[in-house]
């Protein structure tokens, strides 16, 4: 059983990327949610989470992130998200409140905290600005961490502009610190994470369902469905893959590659690169991208999860 922490910017994926762990307690041990700028505001993914983690009956504090990515200005992504992040689903308003620290300092807390000998992976499904800043700020946590799995990235092309993926784009530098950190990475990027999507009929299903988180996880998707998918008749669940990859790897292709990202404003701002050469990788690089996903398994795990979730 791993010890998790979730960075994320709820976020419809992301939210229900939440549910998906949520219902898998035998493999995920989750210390606490972090929120970082992303898909909204750092007021509103914040908002989300507690809320998020309330909902799903989880009791686990979360802390609060970067307002902004290192360099550039946020750019919400409410075509896709809506206004308030989760698809203008309303849910009930948590009681509680963020933790006192700022996310940093909150995951450096976390990480000392761990008994000897244990690490803690981070799955990080937002740009990723406070994972970049831990690194930094306390780069003696790096031996503490066991993995980075990440949403982000893309071998074959973006959905932001054609060559970046949204959380890469966001805070390119971030990634490019976290690429370089020498911390095993897995990235999840679109390659992988656009085969794992809903049906429009499946979300229809969930939608009229009388299980409350279906019926939360569908009216969502629908929202993207509707608005950022409209040509596509199906919607990625991009931030389950992380979660999905260590309850089920054999759904997956995964490569060894070293990773990195293009920093330099150009076209290809934000694209990661991915070396496959053999001969670039060192002994102990254990970096892998993953390159392609057993769809069909993946919606089948995913919606057996949040059905059980909305049972308990
Ligand atoms: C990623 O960007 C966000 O909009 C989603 O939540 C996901 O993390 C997909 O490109
Ligand atoms: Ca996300």
């Amino acid at each position: 059983k791993r010890k998790i922490i979730m960075d994320c910017d709820p976020g419809v994926d992301d939210a229900i990327a939440l549910a998906y762990a949520a219902a898998h307690p035998e493999a995920f041990e989750l210390l606490a949610v972090t929120s970082v700028t992303g898909n909204q505001t750092i007021d509103k993914v914040t908002r989300n989470a507690l809320d998020l983690v309330s909902l799903y009956r989880l009791s686990i504090p979360v802390a609060r992130g970067a307002e902004t990515p290192l360099l550039r200005d946020p750019q919400p992504a409410s075509d896709y998200h809506g206004a308030n992040g989760l698809g203008n689903v309303e849910i009930p308003r948590s009681q509680e409140d963020v933790v006192e620290e700022s996310a940093v300092f909150f995951m450096k807390k976390l990480i000392s905290e761990l008994p000897e000998g244990e690490k803690i992976t981070l799955i990080c499904t937002a740009p990723l600005t406070n994972v970049a800043l831990l690194l930094k700020v306390f780069p003696e946590v790096k031996e503490k961490i066991q993995e980075i799995l990440l949403m982000g990235g893309a071998v074959a092309g973006g959905n932001v502009t054609a060559s970046a993926e949204f959380n890469i784009y966001e805070d390119p530098e971030s990634a490019r610190i976290v690429f370089r950190s020498g911390i095993p990475v897995v990235m999840c990027g679109l390659d992988a994470t656009e085969k794992c999507a809903l049906t429009a009929s499946q979300v229809e299903k969930m939608c009229q369902s009388n299980n409350r988180i279906a019926r939360f996880c569908g009216n969502m998707a629908g929202y993207s469905l509707a608005n950022g998918n409209k040509y596509r008749g199906n919607v990625s669940i991009h931030d389950a893959v992380p979660f999905m990859y260590l309850t089920h790897p054999e759904l997956f292709v995964a490569k060894k590659a070293v990773l990195d990202v293009e920093c330099s404003d150009c076209a290809s701002r934000g694209r990661t690169i991915c070396d496959f050469r053999w001969w670039q990788h060192e002994e102990s690089e254990e970096n892998v991208v993953l390159m392609d996903a057993d769809g069909a398994r993946f919606q089948e795990y995913l919606i057996e999860a949040i059905y059980e979730l909305g049972e308990k």
